[in-house]
């Protein structure tokens, strides 16, 4: 067992007050390998922002418990040498079990979520609250979800969303004993958040989606004042990655994200942590794919992979500086 003070991270608890307070977002950016953390970390220093590195049970299934325990440390000494000592969290991204958040805490996660959003009412509170009093044992952070957000990638079951409704959010904190609350306002997961048919053109053609039910985030806010709420699949889904990826031989067909200045404007208000993982991946693969195209003779990995790194890390600073506000708060 490694407590995650002994790799240097820190737990959301301070970060998510000073966001509350500041009207800003932490970013949640996901990671698997070392040029997405390399990206993270160098866009963060530079902008001097703390940072949450999520990690899904895929991504740690990916890239190895013990190898991301050193990499975590191994961020946390890299920022100092950059010159800024940026507070960083590692937090598990939807964890579906007990058992994998302890084992996250026992392997110096800093920060748990327990995703008991697709089962029924009591069984979500049951286990977020055996979670939470695990967790806290240890100055770990618990994040949890009520509502289901939609996935249209996925089965059609996941089509509708089920939003937060907002008059369960008071109790659930009470019952559970969480630090922050994830909730459905009408983003979701992946690259294609909405069909085309849902969005509407403006002059330029453009496809606008629907508006993300900011009714249902202030009502959760008046039942809950100043507890951190968290925004899931956050993604804008840039049109120029887009284009660039399917440009050199991609098929990406409807993506469509969430405007920024939706985001601006949830970051303004009692969310604290905002979550983006697919412009990342979305970055990376326009850069390889371009690289790929333009320098067909070359196969030294560094080669495509150093230009991937480059893109996260401009995607990521954009995040921070024009999005979530998060710029010189370390
Ligand atoms: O919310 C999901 C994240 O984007 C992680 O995705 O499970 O494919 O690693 P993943
Ligand atoms: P995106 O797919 O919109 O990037 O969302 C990521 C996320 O919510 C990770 O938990
Ligand atoms: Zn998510």
């Amino acid at each position: 067992m490694v407590n995650y003070k002994e790799l240097g991270l820190v737990n959301s608890k301070e970060l998510f007050a000073k966001a509350m307070a500041g009207q800003y977002a932490i970013p949640a950016f996901n990671f698997n390998n070392l040029e997405q953390l390399q990206a993270i970390i160098q866009a963060c220093v530079e902008t001097k922002s703390p940072v949450i590195l999520q990690v899904s049970s895929g991504a740690r299934k990916y890239a190895n418990q013990t190898l991301l325990r050193y990499l975590a440390q191994g961020a946390v000494e890299y920022s100092k040498e950059l010159g800024y000592n940026i507070p960083i969290v590692l937090h598990l991204d939807h964890g579906d079990t007990f058992e994998l958040c302890k084992s996250c805490i026992e392997y110096g996660f800093s920060s748990v979520m327990i995703d008991g959003s697709h089962h029924d009412y009591n069984h979500n509170v049951e286990l977020t609250h055996q979670v939470v009093e695990y967790a806290h044992q240890y100055g770990v952070s618990v994040e949890g979800e009520l509502g289901v957000l939609a996935g249209i990638e996925d089965d059609v079951s996941a089509e509708h969303h089920v939003y937060t409704q907002p008059e369960e959010v008071s109790d659930f904190v009470k019952k559970t004993g969480v630090d922050s609350l994830a909730i459905s306002i009408g983003t979701s997961h992946g690259a294609n958040k909405f069909k085309p048919e849902q969005c509407t053109r403006n002059a330029d053609g453009v496809l606008i989606p629907p508006p993300l039910r900011f009714d249902i985030l202030e009502a959760c806010e008046k039942m809950i004042p100043g507890f951190p709420i968290v925004l899931h699949g956050a993604s804008s889904v840039p049109q120029d990655k887009v284009d660039t990826i399917n440009q050199y031989g991609g098929a990406l067909k409807d993506a469509i994200g969430i405007p920024e200045e939706q985001l601006r404007r949830a970051a303004a208000s009692a969310v604290c942590k905002i979550n983006i993982d697919s412009d990342g991946r979305l970055a990376m693969t326009a850069a390889i794919r371009e690289q790929f195209a333009l320098n067909p003779k070359e196969f030294d990995p560094r080669k495509y992979l150093g230009p991937a790194r480059d893109a996260l890390k401009e995607v990521y600073k954009h995040k921070i500086v024009n999005v979530l506000g998060s710029v010189d708060k370390a």
